[in-house]
């Protein structure tokens, strides 16, 4: 699949939005950055990432992970990158992370869940950032969907769901104009389950969290089908459950 600016102008809008909410200097760093790693390249210039950043690069396909080890290589990240070829729930985080950017295209696995509940304990500080992209409504099946189904009568998920009324979708038209639209109603339900089992994920953590909704969309089919509405949440500000910061600083 084609991650590049030209064809998914919404995607390089997403990654400008990421860019400008995350705070700079990061340390240690998990990311999909696909074939041309251009959220790597944006991150790079605006000061989030830089040649010193440990970088943990995930990428399920292979032919996909040879071209990112070489646009990696370009951008002068290659000796500080480790390269995870494999789906992303079977690597092991094992070291403190100050910002992770789950970039992932698909709705959403129970592996997948599990794997950031591990990524949770080693959250670095209140400084850190945690970005997640994931499909929502996925015609009513897989993970969320069953989540969803079991959770919509429970007063948190009334909460969750009254905290994302008002947010739009953004959307693109085929010739490139970005523009907003009310969300539907589906579309809150889908965001305010994920927004929850985030929270579920995260728990024994206290931390902020923000959203934006689109509808990604290749242009260069020339065709609206195949678009696929997304959720990017943000979750920063960390703080202990007890809301004493932890000794992170
Ligand atoms: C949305 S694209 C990344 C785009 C990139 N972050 C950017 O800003 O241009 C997601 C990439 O991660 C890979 N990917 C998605 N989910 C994955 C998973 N669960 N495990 C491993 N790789 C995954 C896909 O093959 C794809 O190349």
């Amino acid at each position: 699949m084609d991650w590049s600016d030209t064809t998914r102008p919404l995607k390089a809008h997403v990654r400008n939005l990421v860019a400008e909410a995350c705070g700079k200097g990061k340390k240690r760093a998990i990311m999909f950055p696909a074939g041309q790693a251009l959220d790597v390249a944006l991150f790079l210039a605006k000061g989030i990432l830089s040649k010193r950043t440990k970088l943990h690069a995930i990428e399920a396909d292979k032919d996909t992970a040879r071209q990112m080890w070489l646009a990696l290589f370009k951008l002068g990240m290659g000796p500080k990158a480790k390269i995870h070829n494999g789906p992303a729930h079977e690597l092991s985080v094992e070291e403190e992370t100050d910002l992770a950017f789950l970039d992932f295209c698909g709705p959403g696995t129970r592996e997948e869940m599990d794997w950031i509940h591990s990524i949770a304990s080693k959250i670095s500080g209140p400084k850190a950032d945690v970005f997640v992209t994931l499909k929502l409504n996925n015609r009513g099946a897989g993970f969320f969907a069953d989540f969803l189904r079991s959770i919509s009568g429970a007063p948190e998920f009334k909460m969750e769901l009254a905290k994302v009324q008002g947010t739009p979708t953004t959307k693109v038209t085929l010739d490139g104009t970005v523009f907003n639209e009310e969300s539907t109603e589906p579309t809150k339900r889908a965001l305010a389950a994920q927004r929850l089992a985030l929270r579920q994920v995260f728990s024994g953590l206290r931390f902020n969290m923000e959203h934006v909704v689109y509808r990604d969309l290749d242009t260069s089919t020339g065709k609206t089908q195949g678009s696929r509405e997304m959720s990017l949440i943000h979750l920063h500000n960390f703080r202990s459950a007890q809301d004493r910061l932890l000794d992170w600083q």
